[in-house]
């Protein structure tokens, strides 16, 4: 199979908190790494402002002009209070970052790949509630209608390719020991049935990989702003899949020279197709 190369950043947070010594380096490095896409699992902006963005528009323009990229709105990126508990319609919340991303579900084919991203990020809304009053609009949760819709999308792919899932909240507990995700037990279970070989996730500002229940890979991305947790340096991961396993790697930011360095690297087993039972003469003999 080919093997598939993406750069996985998050919350870029273009506003007061981003740092653009940061976002210029990953211009100049990104470019460098071969890469088959470029993901960004959401937080473009601070406060859903115009010029928040615009810039990361602008960003992600020079970015595709020399790789496919696909992006999902966070829960920064939503202007929740104009239809809290979606009282006034969904699309008020969401309108403004449709004028410059045009989906809130993008799918994006390149070589050897499909990227499918999913939509965790309603503000103050029911699914999303949970009983800590500092978890209002910034816990997401994923509806069983937007695994299934992956599910649909991942199952009907060419085979062969790799699946990668995008996700703006962290799916397995960060650095910083909170779930991203509102009732993440039964997202756990329906995540594992997408067929996806790994999920891409971000708003943790705290980099991570691992796995669901020893099965499916998660990238969790850092922030390229100033709102780092943990006193930790900024990172993106590269995330390489071939044919037996996924590999997430860490890129450190080192402010003093300007620069990313390579970092910790994880390895894990793809899960591959799933086992189908096989027909012989006299019937069938399951697996
Ligand atoms: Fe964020
Ligand atoms: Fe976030």
């Amino acid at each position: 199979m080919t093997i598939v190369t993406i750069a996985h950043l998050s919350d870029l947070h273009f506003g007061g908190y981003a740092d653009l010594k940061q976002m210029e380096a990953l211009e100049e490095f990104l470019p460098t790494l071969n890469l088959t896409a470029l993901v960004v699992s959401g937080d473009l902006s601070q406060r859903a402002r115009h010029g928040e963005f615009q810039a990361a528009h602008v960003f992600l323009h020079r970015m595709r002009m020399k790789m496919p990229a696909i992006v999902v709105p966070g829960n920064h990126d939503i202007e929740w209070w104009k239809s809290p508990l979606g009282l006034l319609g969904e699309k008020r919340k969401y309108a403004k970052y449709l004028r410059y991303y045009s989906e809130l579900r993008p799918v994006l084919e390149a070589p050897g790949m499909i990227a499918a991203g999913a939509l965790s990020s309603y503000g103050f809304s029911l699914g999303s509630l949970t009983w800590n009053v500092r978890d209002i609009a910034v816990k997401g949760h994923l509806p069983r209608s937007e695994t299934k819709r992956i599910k649909k999308i991942f199952d009907e792919a060419a085979p062969g390719l790799a699946k990668i899932m995008v996700v703006h909240h962290n799916v397995l507990e960060g650095g910083t020991g909170r779930m991203g995700l509102a009732r993440w037990q039964s997202a756990h279970k329906r995540l594992l049935d997408t067929g996806a070989d790994v999920i891409l996730c971000g708003h943790d500002h705290y980099e991570g990989a691992g796995q669901i229940e020893g099965g499916l890979a998660v990238s969790t991305s850092g922030t390229h702003s100033y709102r780092q947790r943990g006193g930790r340096p900024s990172v993106f991961n590269l995330v390489t899949l071939d044919a037996q396993s996924v590999h997430i790697q860490h890129f450190r930011w080192v402010s003093a020279d300007r620069q990313f360095i390579a970092s910790d690297k994880f390895s894990f087993a793809r899960r591959g197709a799933p086992k189908v039972a096989v027909s012989v003469a006299g019937g069938d003999q399951g697996l």
